[in-house]
């Protein structure tokens, strides 16, 4: 299982000071050489924290970057242009901190069937950012993307047992369920070092991407100490499986 590491935060802290640095190319490849298996890069339509030539910068000197990004006309033609390794495809509301739910791939399958078939053509592999509900998945899966990445957000969000348990389960349902009508999968949104490991435990997924914990944690412990931690949580639940 792979970690991908979300590094917009980076460019936040930046941009608070209108600096060229902490730079988040050079994030990039401290995350890269720690272990983390992509680099992912939320290109957001205000532009507030990663910018154009960040993304550019990154996917073509580490060819490793997954880009973040809305179904916005011109942003699927700047991805073209940059040709990241992978997109995912997530909703976007200009005031929210942070993304907000999955998408409504029912409302737009074809739309999504379109952006697929683009990005496939520049041997792009494509993801949609899914709410853990079974017919989104099903839409999903018609629209062509080749990974669906299940929000964890409601699950790291809830904080009574039982209340966490239900949404493990019906992570854990969607999982089967993707993995079954043909979908790889992916999970990300709100994890961190305490419960990235119940997340682990779910058989089939392929890759965790894991932001804003890892960049909070590294301004203490340094980016390549992050990293490797989280990589040590990810491959113990891993090693308890078997
Ligand atoms: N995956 C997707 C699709 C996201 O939109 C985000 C947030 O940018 C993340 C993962 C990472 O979430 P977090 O920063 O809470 O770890």
């Amino acid at each position: 299982m792979e970690l991908g590491v979300n590094i917009d935060h980076v460019a936040t802290l930046r941009n608070a000071r209108g600096e060229i640095f902490p730079s988040p190319v050079h994030a990039a490849f401290v995350v890269l050489e720690a272990g983390a298996s992509n680099v992912t890069c939320h290109l957001r339509e205000d532009r507030r924290h990663i910018k154009d030539e960040d993304v550019r910068i990154i996917s073509d000197l580490t060819k490793k970057l997954n880009l973040e990004m809305s179904a916005d006309e011109g942003i699927v033609k700047i991805a073209m242009d940059i040709m990241p390794r992978s997109v995912t495809i997530v909703p976007e509301r200009r005031k929210e901190l942070t993304t907000e739910g999955g998408l409504d791939a029912i409302s737009n399958v074809g739309r999504f069937r379109d952006i697929n078939s683009e990005f496939k053509s520049i041997g792009c592999t494509t993801s949609a950012f899914i709410e853990p509900d079974l017919k989104q998945i099903e839409a999903a899966a018609e629209a062509e993307f080749d990974f669906i990445e299940i929000h964890t957000g409601s699950y790291a969000g809830k904080t009574g047992i039982k209340d966490k348990a239900i949404e493990l389960k019906r992570i854990k349902e969607a999982a089967r369920h993707a993995v079954k009508i043909g979908l790889k999968i992916n999970a990300g949104h709100g994890l961190n070092y305490k419960n990235v490991y119940d997340i682990v435990m779910i058989d089939g997924f392929y890759e965790f991407n894991i932001g804003f914990s890892i960049i909070s944690r590294s301004i203490f412990t340094g980016l390549e100490s992050a990293v490797k931690e989280m990589l040590g949580i990810i491959k113990a639940a891993e090693l308890a499986k078997v």
